[in-house]
Order: structure tokens, then sequence, then C-alpha cells
């Protein structure tokens, strides 16, 4: 790619011009303390950082930044830092998913209005990376993903303990009363005993790895543990190198193609990644302009085999899964199911990027010839009760449920669920199938990560640990169970989910990639005579325009009024500032 002058880098018309603008820009950037040889001539490098104090997964980021600014100056770049929202999968409610579109706008706006030429995407816990990519891949600047990277295995009295998936794991064991209040809070000390997203693979692991993947990120950086000083080295790495990007004018549209979401989907499939990871790509495989839907995720998934034993598939976490050779070595197994010629932003194609990646630990990255499961294990499920489309993530989910019939035990929603699950009068056996309704992106709101349903007390103490679930909801990428999740077109906007009952025969069969409610089609047109939709969450600001404008999870759950490829507009020279 030719070097551009630096008369062509769009910050040029902030900084270069002879006019009254460009004085008031140059004159407040040394208000600031900048001297004009800091920016002349320069590539201005946004570094959108989603640092906060309620984002526990980025603490480091503060830090980072400083490492990737080293890099953009020792590059001959000028490293501008910004805030981006960032969403934390902890702490915001009713679920963080509501905001990642939010945080897509946010970048497309933070980069549309201000003179930078490439950014810098500062992000990992969970909604966070997509919402980056999603923003990035609507303006089409040079960019690059800097993954914040898992944090350290949680330990707690002998047991090496995994974020979300023990968090599970424990709580049921407290309620069926096989550990101590005590045992609980030791838990609750040692799950998470350093910075970095969580470190099983969820969908933080999970999409920092298919961005990689993608081509977004360095070559290798998505596995780094985010406390190991080799994650410092990467962002200055990082911070060098979206300098040449800005020179070359390599944006994503250059690199991006239907092969690389075809990569992206098989190493999630391969990593027995999260079920959000469908959502996500698909979103942003629209944004990008490139044809993804559910049925590629399937067909994938048939002849992709599980080689990460990570839980909660398999056993491990990203920590060894790092020093097993991480992404690189598990991609150089895949390599024939792969299309190698994809470009990233190291410069190198994808082939060359995997090239000589070796694999230090086959417990850890399988063999081909022994893998976990040998195939993906994601199912995408269609039927009455599913018109446009269910996942099920059967790897994680008991293999005696996968062909399944029974009664329903119908929850209308969240709230309605969480006052009678644990009701010793529930009519529930280990038989029933739990279905929680208005769940999804417009009834959760924002189709929260509801759908691993709460086991009932009473078949806890039965010895029970897994019945069928089905909810137009997500689930986390570290939970696990026999959960048909993403229901569409989901039960608030009178999909079929709506019309289940309690009784209702419902039948789930993986295999034949069938859900279906085994009600007559009288009875079912009577109740929909009947369905009302529920009451609306929001009446104004976001939650309004979030109600009105999101997709169905089938399509990603972007807006209507965002989908759609790069808007040009943003590199005409001529931005009405002052
Ligand atoms: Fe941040 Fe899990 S809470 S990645």
């Amino acid at each position: 790619m030719p070097r551009r002058k630096a008369e062509d880098l769009r910050s040029h018309r902030w900084f270069g011009a002879t006019d009254l603008r460009s004085f008031g820009h140059r004159s407040r950037m040394m208000q600031m303390g900048y001297a004009p040889a800091d920016w002349a001539g320069k590539p201005v490098i946004g570094i959108l950082n989603t640092w906060s104090d309620l984002n526990q997964c980025h603490q480091h980021f503060r830090t980072r930044a400083e490492e990737v600014k080293r890099g953009v100056w020792e590059a001959g770049g000028l490293p501008l830092e910004i805030p981006a929202l960032a969403v934390s999968e902890q702490y915001m409610k009713p679920t963080s998913m509501l905001y990642r579109n939010l945080l897509a706008m946010e970048v497309e706006e933070i980069a549309r209005s201000q003179p930078f030429d490439a950014l810098v995407l500062m992000g990992g816990c969970d909604k966070t990376t997509p919402g980056l990519i999603m923003g990035a891949l609507a303006v089409d600047l040079p960019s690059i993903f800097l993954p914040a990277g898992p944090m350290l295995r949680g330990y707690w009295a002998g047991h090496t303990l995994g974020s979300g998936s023990d968090a599970w794991k424990y709580w049921d064991e407290l309620r069926a009363g096989t550990i101590t209040e005590d045992d609980w809070k030791g838990v609750e000390t040692g799950i998470a005993r350093s910075w970095g997203t969580c470190m099983t693979m969820g969908t933080a692991s999970t999409m920092m790895s298919a961005v990689e993947t993608l081509g977004l990120a360095l070559p290798g950086s998505s596995s780094i543990p985010a406390p190991d000083a080799n994650h410092a080295r990467m962002a200055t790495a990082v911070g060098r190198r979206i300098v040449e990007l800005a020179w070359n004018d390599e944006r994503p549209s250059r690199l991006l193609t239907a092969g690389s979401f075809d990569n992206a989907a098989t190493v999630s499939l391969a990593l027995g990644g999260s079920t959000n990871a469908v959502v996500h790509l698909i979103a942003m495989a629209r944004r990008a302009g490139i044809p993804l839907d559910l049925d590629r995720f399937d067909a994938l998934s048939r002849t992709t085999p599980l080689l990460a034993n990570i839980r909660p598939s398999g056993t491990y976490l990203m920590e060894d899964f790092y020093y097993a050779g991480g992404l690189r070595a598990l991609m150089a197994r895949l390599s024939d199911l792969l299309d190698l010629s994809q470009r990233t932003v190291g410069g190198a194609t994808l082939g060359e990027a995997v090239a000589g990646a070796k694999v230090f630990n086959d417990e850890v990255i399988l063999p081909r010839n022994n893998p976990l499961k040998p195939d993906a294990g994601l199912a995408v499920l269609r039927g009455n009760l599913a018109p446009d489309g269910a996942v099920i993530k059967a790897s994680a989910a008991d293999p005696k449920l996968l062909c399944h019939t029974g009664p329903a035990v119908v929850f209308r929603d969240y709230n309605d669920m969480a006052k009678r699950i644990d009701d010793p009068d529930l009519p529930v056996s280990a038989d029933s199938v739990l279905v929680l309704q208005n769940a999804g992106p417009v009834g959760g709101p924002g189709m929260p990560e509801w759908g691993m349903l709460p086991l009932p007390k009473k078949l806890l103490r039965q010895g029970v640990r897994d019945v069928v679930r089905i909810s137009d909801a997500r689930m986390s990428g570290t939970s696990y169970g026999t959960c048909v999740l993403h229901v569409a077109p989901e039960s608030a906007v009178g999909g079929p989910l709506a019309l289940v009952e309690d009784g209702d025969a419902v039948t789930l069969d993986v295999p034949g990639r069938r859900l279906s409610l085994d009600v007559p089609e009288a009875e079912l047109a009577r109740r929909r005579a009947a369905w009302t939709a529920p009451p609306a969450h929001y009446v104004r600001g976001f939650g309004l325009l979030h109600t009105r404008e999101v997709r169905q999870a089938n399509e990603g759950c972007d807006y209507a009024i965002l989908e759609g490829a790069a808007d040009l507009r943003m590199r005409t020279p001529e931005p009405e500032i002052h």
C-alpha cells in the first residue's frame, strides 16, 4: 500500500490548513502543552479507552494507554487518548448488552467528529469488543483492537476456579446444601484475583479471539494474560503499528471479507466459544456489508472440531491456553479449515501469522485426531417455536437431554421466575422443560444473560443438575446446561414462545435441528388472537430508541438506523468544526 503524504491525512484539515479554524485548533493544542513539533506532519491516533472505576476487567487500561502512546510517539505519530463507554459486564443493569450499540454509536461519533487518522480500540470485557469493532467498521478508519487479555486463574482451597462457571456451580452446591457459607465466601474471595477479563471461554475470550482471527488485532495478542509483561509490550507494539496503518490508509474494509468472518466463526467454534459470538459476529458482518447468518454457523459447526479444552466445555483456563501456545497455535492446528490468505493489521496474511506456531500442551489444545468433540456442538434449531431460529451450545449440555420431549413450566418474565423457581409446590420434575418468556432484545430489555435458568431447589436436592431450558434470552459464555437460547422472533413482539402454556409438550431434537411446540395449530391461533404485548419498559430516551430500533437475535441485535457499510462522508476534508 503506498504511503500517504501528510497533506492527505484527515487530521491535516484540523492542523495543517492556514485558516481561522486551524489557528484555533493549533492554539488550543498549545494550551494543552503540545508544541507544533508534536503534531506537524504526523498522523493523529485516537486511543479509545474503555477504562473506568466500574469496569473491573480494564483496571490496567490506564497504564496500557500510556504504553500505547509510547509506541505511537516512537513511530512518529501523535497519540490522543479519549474515554469511551466502559460497558461493564458485572455492574451495568439490566444487562450490558443494552449498551453495546450505544458504545458503537459513541465510537462512530467520536471518530467522525474529531481529527483522528486511525484508532486504537481498547476493550475486552464482553460487549466492549463488539461495540468498539462495530463503531470502527462504520467509520472505516484504520484501526487496531487492543485486547484486555484474560485474568489469572482463580483459586480457592486447592481448587482452580473459573470466573462465571464456578460461580454458577458453587451457587448450586450452596443451594443444595453441599458446601457451607464459609466455603462460598472463600470462592468469592478467590474467583477473580487479577485485572483482565473472565478467564474461562466466555464471551470476552471468545470475542477477543474472534477479532484477532478477523485480522483486526495483532497476531497472538488476544491470548496474553492481562498482568503479563508481554501484554504491556504488545500495547506498545500496537502503538507503533497503528501509525503505519494510518500512513498506509489500511482500513478494515480493505482487510475484511466473507472469508475473514468464516475464519472468526470457525475459530470461535473450535474454542467452544460463547453463543454470544453468533449475535456479535452477525452484527459486525452486517456493519461491514458482508453476509453472515445463523445457518452459516450451523454449517461450520458440523465441520469444526472442538479443540480447546477450556471451561465451560473443557477443563482448563485461558492462562493455560496461553502457556499451551495460545490462539496462533490453535489456528495452526485448524489451518486446513481457515482461509489463510486473509490479511491482518500486523501486515502479514493469517497464514504467515500462524506459521511456525507450536502447541506446547496437547491436553489444553487438543490434536486433530483427539478433539474434545468431533464437531463444535453449536446447533441452530428451527420449528414452530422458533421460526427464525434459536441456538444451543450442545457441547455444554447433558447429552441425555439433546433429544427430549417434556411438559413446559412457563415463567412469564424474569421476576416471575425468580419468585417461583424455588417454590416447593412448583409442578416440576427432571423431565420438565423450563420456559422463560419476555427476555429478548425488546422484552428483557436488551436480551440479558438469563438463558441458563436456575435449577429449582427441589430438583437440586434430588441430585438433578440439568434440565431443558428455553428462552429468548442469551447465556453467558461461562454458563452451561441444556439451554436453548436466542429464540426468534422473541415473545415480547409476539413470537410463538409467547404462546407456550404450562403443561404443553415441547420437543427438543438437536440432531434433527428441531424445536417444536406440540400443540394443535387451531389452539395456537386461538392463543395468538388473545395475546397482548407486555407493558413497554421505556417511554423516553435511549431505552425508547433501543426498543424501536433493535433487530432480532438472528440479525445481530443491531439497530436498523446503524446498519450498513462505511460512512464515507467522514473522510471529506471539510469538517464543520470550530
Ligand atoms: Fe468482564 Fe467477564 S466480567 S469479561
